[in-house]
């Protein structure tokens, strides 16, 4: 198969790639970033290079390139002829897009329609993409959240931008018949993972005895979700998609075990054997209080299951960036 990843040198990204070229040996992936600076790029550079010197790396190709520039998605998807699309790039993360909306609706609207048309254009098979928890809002009741949710409410702008690529998918496969699966994503984390985020920024700053903010005295739980197991999922999707009966479906993909930020933060605090210097701020605007991935509709389809415990997987992470910031 020829597969295009968008957001190669991204964290879920650079490890999807790096799966499907280890796995299957006749696979090639095409590979597009813009190795933008929205956080440390020598980060996305060294996801780009382990990619490229895979024992398998004749079967990977890097194209640096905007997903907002029409002409150039255009000239690769006519150069590939893809079979499948794992669309991955876009501007991540719910604070910033408080302070710069626009980036949001560059990447995630626009570049998310260049994707669909090309899609259509040329073909392509399958097309999975990014959407996100966040997609779910806060919510009051305790329940875990289902895929056929209300997701009309979102509490942030980069939310908006997953809940609007969500029904333009649903209206280009409905159209076009395209086979398209949306993902949505619960708190991504592990190895070579998002400085921006909250574990990252924990490790760093405990490890440089810099104060760390946390909001809402780290009451909020998070579905954390290893980064194997986010991978494992996907595979196993596009493995099963026979299964799946519709031209369009949503999936959470999640661990479906939420953990408090403070009980997260005391597992960091426990590996690296010493304490955070903390200093408790409210919770910031866009944030949910809570995030809970119900998987059911992912078990049935995959008989997918999550492996990695919280306290293996920060323990993995932590080896990681011990390692990587030697
Ligand atoms: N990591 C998570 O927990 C999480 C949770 C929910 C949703 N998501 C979504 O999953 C996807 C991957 O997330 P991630 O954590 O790997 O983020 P990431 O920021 O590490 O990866 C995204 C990559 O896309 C690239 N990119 C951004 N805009 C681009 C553009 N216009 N053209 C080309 N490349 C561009 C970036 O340079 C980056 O390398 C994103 O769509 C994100 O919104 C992630």
């Amino acid at each position: 198969m020829v597969i295009l990843i968008t957001g190669c040198s991204g964290f879920i990204g650079y490890h999807l790639a790096k799966e499907i070229l280890k796995k299957n040996k006749k696979n090639k992936v095409i590979g597009i970033d813009n190795m933008n600076s929205y956080y440390d790029v020598e980060l996305k550079k060294a996801r780009k290079k382990k990619l490229q010197s895979l024992k398998n790396k004749k079967n990977f190709i890097f194209i640096k390139a905007d997903i907002q520039n029409e002409k150039i998605i255009n000239k690769i998807f006519s150069k590939y002829k893809f079979d499948l699309v794992y669309h991955l790039a876009a501007q991540a993360g719910v604070r910033f897009s408080i302070s710069s909306p626009k980036q949001y609706i560059d990447s995630n609207i626009l570049g998310f329609y260049n994707l669909l048309e090309c899609v259509r254009k040329y073909k392509t098979k399958k097309f999975f993409f990014a959407s996100s928890s966040s997609v779910y809002g806060s919510r009051k009741n305790n329940l875990f959240f289902k895929e056929e949710f209300d997701t009309d409410k979102p509490s942030s702008f980069y939310a908006a931008t997953k809940k609007a690529n969500e029904i333009m998918a649903y209206s280009y496969s409905s159209l076009y018949k395209i086979n398209i699966i949306g993902l949505r994503f619960f708190t991504a984390y592990g190895p070579f993972g998002r400085p921006d985020m909250a574990y990252y920024k924990f490790t760093k700053k405990i490890i440089n005895n810099e104060k760390i903010q946390l909001y809402n005295r780290g009451n909020h739980l998070r579905d954390f979700t290893y980064i194997d197991d986010v991978i494992n999922s996907i595979i196993l999707l596009e493995k099963n998609s026979n299964k799946i009966k519709s031209k369009f479906e949503i999936f959470n993909i999640g661990a479906s075990k939420p953990t408090s930020l403070i009980k997260f933060l005391k597992i960091i605090e426990k590996k690296l054997g010493k304490k955070a210097k903390i200093q408790n701020v409210p919770l910031q605007k866009g944030d949910v209080i809570k995030t809970k991935a119900s998987i059911n509709k992912l078990k049935k389809i995959t008989g997918y299951q999550p492996k990695i415990k919280i306290e293996d997987g920060l323990e993995k992470f932590i080896r990681w960036y011990t390692e990587f910031n030697k």
